[in-house]
């Protein structure tokens, strides 16, 4: 029943297909509001009890990242049918690997918001990629101011979109500031990296204080820029600023930004979908999310310990306190003034 919560409350809520049941929140002055808001009766400070008291059909949480595994099982244990999850699903590859399993061993349908796959001016991105026009696609990137808890999972999901999906071989990169490894998304203060993916394709991250401003874009949380470029020409799509493309038919160019109230319901729409039939899987379903993820910490990984790191990753480890033990304690380098404010010492 925070920022994420009411949007996903409401949005169930505007969807003839469902019914809002009952809602949690562990504060009571949030749940309070949230209740008269909703106009739901059913509602507690415990989502276990919440949940055993609905049985719901979709298990939805959107928790802070260092509340996951528990809500996995809460969801699971209530007998929902699907779970709806916010990003990022773990905050380390031990805690994923342990939530891919109960996914797994439950065959409970999981869906996780990455909800800017519905934008139009990312549709129309992947129409281009995926329509040939780009010719042999050999570059996807993605960039963002915000850090990387809050942004990677996003970025690299919709590169791999952009990349039809493919796995990932191995990653290497970068990271420098200790800063945000303190914050309830903990993360460098920038990390940068590559992706080598099986098909070929060249995948470019980079997220936080260092990455490149997007000066098309006012909104700071908006300035990310993600595209394909291929043998033939580019597209490329601004989360705040539309989108463009070179072809060989010659250049285009588009509105679009990123709006919860126009992405939200699509997304919504797809979990009734997938619920009624299995053919009709959701677009950011676990296992896409999951792959993205992997990449994460992979990228981590390497940032820590150096060199390559191949992928499907091995042992579980957890990347945030292999990030805490090896990033420099050295103030993080800013590409622009108005990052001060986020990653000032
Ligand atoms: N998909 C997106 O575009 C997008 C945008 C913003 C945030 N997010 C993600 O959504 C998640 C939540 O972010 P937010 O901005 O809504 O945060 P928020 O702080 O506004 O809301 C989180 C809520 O969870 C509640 N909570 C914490 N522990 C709980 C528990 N055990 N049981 C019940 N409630 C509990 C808190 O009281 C709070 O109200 C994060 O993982 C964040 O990364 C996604």
């Amino acid at each position: 029943m925070g920022k994420r919560g009411m949007h996903h409350a409401a949005t169930f809520q505007a969807n003839e297909r469902f019914e809002l049941a009952g809602i949690a929140n562990v504060s009571p002055e949030r749940l309070e509001a949230a209740a008269a808001k909703l106009g739901v009766n059913v509602k507690g400070s415990d989502a276990a009890q919440v949940a055993g008291a609905v049985r719901p059909d979709v298990f939805c949480f959107c928790t802070p990242p260092h509340v996951r595994l528990e809500m996995m099982q809460i969801g699971i244990e209530s007998g929902a049918r699907m779970i709806a999850m916010e990003k990022p699903i773990a905050l380390t590859s031990a805690e994923a690997f342990e939530i891919r399993k109960l996914v797994e061993g439950s065959g409970v349908k999981v869906v996780v918001s990455h909800q800017h796959r519905y934008g139009a001016h990312y549709r129309k991105v992947k129409e281009i990629a995926a329509s040939g026009a780009l010719g042999r696609v050999h570059t996807v990137y993605g960039t963002s101011t915000g850090w990387m808890m809050h942004m990677l999972s996003h970025l690299l999901d919709y590169v791999r979109w952009f990349n039809g999906e493919a796995d990932a071989e191995w990653v290497m990169a970068q990271a420098a500031g200790r800063g945000k490894l303190a914050d309830a998304h903990p993360s460098p203060d920038y990390i940068a990296g590559f992706v080598h993916f099986a098909n070929g394709v060249r995948g470019v991250v980079e997220c936080g204080a260092g990455a490149p401003d997007v000066p098309e874009v006012e909104a700071w949380w908006r300035k990310c820029r993600m595209g394909a470029q291929g043998t033939d020409g580019f597209a490329e799509v601004l989360t705040g600023g539309g989108w463009r493309a070179v072809t060989k038919e010659g250049a285009a160019s588009g509105q679009g930004s990123m709006n919860y109230d126009l992405d939200m319901p699509p997304y919504i729409q797809e979990m009734a979908d997938w619920l009624d039939d299995d053919e009709r899987v959701h677009s950011c379903h676990f296992g896409s999310a999951y792959k993205g993820f992997e990449i994460l910490m992979a990228l981590c990984r390497s940032a820590a310990g150096g060199g390559q790191v191949a992928l499907p990753l091995g042992e579980p480890a957890d990347e945030i306190a292999m990030l805490r033990e090896a990033v420099v304690d050295r103030q993080v380098l800013l590409s622009m003034r108005e990052n001060a404010k986020e990653y000032a010492a």
